[in-house]
């Protein structure tokens, strides 16, 4: 198999505002990966009209497509040397996803676990769009070839189908090089940050408490007020990992304190392990404002000149299309496409 070269792609969706898993599971390793291979990152425009939850406003999206890009400059994605741009602008994205819808197969879709968790008992009133976004998210990936994506937790089975539309685009035309299989880049211990009420769910945007989340944008009062309330047990910290059976919540503020200083829980425990949780907390928020009130600021700073945002995705875009555009003649070649 011919090696395809390197090269990163990923997304988040601009739905609501960012919070500590999208930061720790994704955007954290984003910034550290620009040193290591060529990077395009995506604001997923496109993705996030597929549940009309809050945007039926125009408005409003095209405010939280430039938040979500202030959120990645201010956390450190660097637009010069990586590709930052918005999906919708990029119209290569919907021509392949097209492709894809031939490629997929229903059974395929119908074991995605997201679609089931986001409808719930009535499947019957979901868009189709959001039925056939993992395919969307896969053309997302290999319109450029991309060959990594870092991502949370939640997104692994996503990525497999990715690579299952790969494998069979590739064996469909004969062609076993065509695409790449992205690998997902998965690492670290902030990959599945959970609610801060509940440790057995994952922080999510869709949470109702705004007390089981911290935003990017929170300020310095309402990180330490969420971590203080945080659910824990009434048992000091564990001295080691065996000690997190059946303690979820002590082991989600370990996991993110980990994540945000850099070291291992090994580390955090030795240092913390047999302390008591209200002491922990204190600790665990002034290292959550120290890390996260910069973005936030950094973000507000950026957010004061919209246009000079638009220009920074408008010139990412471009610089996308440049390598997605020969990729889809390629593509429309291998099908059959005439022109
Ligand atoms: P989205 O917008 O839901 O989330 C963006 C990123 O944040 C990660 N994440 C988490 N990580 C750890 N703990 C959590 N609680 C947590 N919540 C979210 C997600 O894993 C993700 O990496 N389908 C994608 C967007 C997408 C995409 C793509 C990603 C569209 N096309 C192509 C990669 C490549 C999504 O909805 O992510």
């Amino acid at each position: 198999m011919t090696a395809h070269p390197n090269l990163i792609l990923s997304g988040m969706q601009p739905t609501n505002t960012l919070h500590l898993g999208n930061y720790l599971g994704a955007l954290k390793n984003w910034v550290k990966l620009q040193d290591e291979m060529p990077c395009l990152y995506c604001v997923v425009d496109m993705h996030a009209i597929t549940q009309d939850t809050g945007y039926r406003h125009p408005k409003e999206l095209a405010a939280a497509t430039r938040e979500v890009t202030a959120a990645y400059i201010a956390a450190g994605v660097d637009p010069g040397r990586s590709i930052l741009f918005n999906q919708s602008q990029v119209p290569e994205h919907a021509e392949l996803a097209w492709i894809f819808n031939c490629v997929g197969r229903l059974g395929w879709l119908d074991r995605m676990t997201q679609f089931k968790e986001k409808t719930g008992k009535h499947k019957e009133r979901a868009s189709v769009g959001l039925y056939t976004y993992p395919l969307l998210m896969a053309a997302d990936i290999l319109v450029y070839k991309a060959t990594h994506v870092p991502v949370g937790e939640d997104q692994r089975q996503h990525l497999e189908l990715s690579r299952d539309i790969a494998q069979k685009f590739n064996s469909d035309y004969d062609l076993p090089d065509f695409f790449p299989l992205p690998e997902p880049v998965i690492v670290g211990t902030g990959t599945r940050v959970m609610s801060l009420r509940d440790g057995t769910k994952k922080m999510s945007k869709s949470d109702e408490s705004d007390y089981s989340r911290i935003n990017l944008t929170d300020d310095v009062d309402t990180i330490a007020q969420k971590i203080r309330k945080a659910r824990t047990d009434p048992n000091p910290l564990p001295e080691n990992g065996k000690g997190f059976e059946g303690r979820p919540e002590a082991e989600n503020l370990v996991n993110i304190y980990a994540a945000l200083s850099d070291t291992s829980r090994g580390d955090v425990l030795a240092k913390f392990g047999g302390r008591q949780f209200s002491e922990f907390k204190n600790e665990l928020a002034e290292l959550a404002v120290a890390k996260l009130t910069p973005i936030a600021a950094e973000m507000r700073r950026l957010l004061t000149d919209p246009a000079e945002i638009d220009r920074i995705l408008a010139n990412g875009a471009e610089r996308a299309r440049g390598i997605a555009a020969p990729i889809m003649t390629e593509v429309k070649q291998v099908i059959g496409f005439v022109g």
